[in-house]
């Protein structure tokens, strides 16, 4: 690619972030590298109108820094991210300010050694919050380049490598902003804008800046297709057992939902007539069918939680859905 190429592609990307960028996120109008790491972790497979309305401001409003998220304790921080899933997230998050508490490091090797910092996240710290010229890929980003390159099949470490190269190193963060912006607006999975036709509306932002120089333009599903889901079918069965105002929970030991706690499974002795109600609840590559039930008598080394606790306890949002099934035993 010859350098006045490149500097063409990167003013157009920066024109085009100048007037369709998302550029009121309020993670993008702070220099606080805590609050973006914050954003950074709850943004991981989580939609940025559900960050920004549900959970974003409110975490930051109780833990304002990351001496005071690693003074919490890991159910406080838990009850925070209560139905936001992916819990793992949230120990990550703690663990690396008890670790880091005076301050996050700086560059991005030290960075990735803290729990939950890949490359991914240590190279969005350092461009987003330190203004460092650094390169970031994420799967935004990733699209387009490998669309932009015509490279099809394209590898992790070859993504990095475009990366770098297409970096605009005068403004390099808002060049990082503006790839993941084209990609989350324009470049598309599915229907990038430059495969819309006249019939189909165009939306806001949608005028690609790279139609011209753009190699996937004519074929862009070509160089960058999302492999489709494979789910697994489980299906679930829980008890509800209240006794003098407590309920029966356990602590998941293991998988996504460690450390929170869950209603007990009562396969083994659950009765068709004590049945509470069923839904279905999709979380990460599981499609899950759940039961729930009125149970007498549960095993033995459950933890027995009172009634008030609950709307504070670390509870995933699957099982806020079986207790609001349940929410007539639950208020009897
Ligand atoms: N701005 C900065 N990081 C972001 C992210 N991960 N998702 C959306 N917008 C962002």
């Amino acid at each position: 690619m010859s350098k006045s190429k490149l500097l063409d592609a990167q003013k157009k990307l920066l024109d085009w972030y100048e007037v369709h960028g998302r550029k009121e996120l309020p993670w993008r109008n702070t220099e606080d590298v805590y609050s973006i790491y914050v954003s950074e972790i709850m943004l991981q497979q989580t939609q940025v109108k559900r960050v920004m309305e549900e959970y974003y401001p409110q975490f930051l409003l109780k833990f304002p820094s990351l001496l005071a998220l690693s003074q919490a304790s890991l159910e406080e921080v838990f009850g925070m991210w209560s139905g936001l899933g992916y819990y793992r997230r949230a120990k990550n998050l703690h663990q690396s300010a008890i670790l880091s508490r005076d301050g996050l490091p700086k560059d991005l090797e030290s960075l990735q050694k803290l729990p939950g910092i890949g490359k991914y996240t240590a190279s969005a710290l350092c461009s987003f919050a330190y203004n460092q010229k650094v390169s970031v890929v994420d799967t935004n980003i990733a699209r387009v380049l490998a669309r932009y390159f015509g490279v099809e099949n394209v590898k992790e470490t070859h993504l990095w490598e475009l990366a770098e190269l297409f970096l605009n190193s005068s403004a390099p963060k808002a060049h990082n902003l503006a790839l993941m912006d084209l990609g989350a607006m324009v470049c598309l999975p599915k229907n990038p804008s430059c495969t819309l036709n006249d019939s189909q509306e165009m939306p806001l932002g949608c005028q690609c800046p790279f139609i011209e120089s753009c190699k996937g333009a004519n074929n862009p599903l070509k160089y960058y297709k999302t492999k489709s889901k494979v789910y697994e079918n489980k299906t679930l069965h829980f008890g509800i057992c209240i006794q003098d105002g407590k309920i029966a929970m356990k602590t998941s030991t293991e998988g996504m939902y460690k450390d929170m706690l869950k209603l007990p499974d009562i396969e083994k002795y659950h009765h068709e007539t004590n049945l509470i109600g069923s839904f279905k609840h999709s979380v990460t590559r599981y499609r899950l069918e759940v039961h729930v039930y009125t149970a007498d008598s549960v095993e033995e080394d459950v933890l027995w939680l009172p009634l008030e606790m609950l709307p504070n306890a670390p509870i995933s949002s699957m099982t806020q859905k079986a207790l609001k099934l349940s929410k007539a035993i639950l208020h009897d």
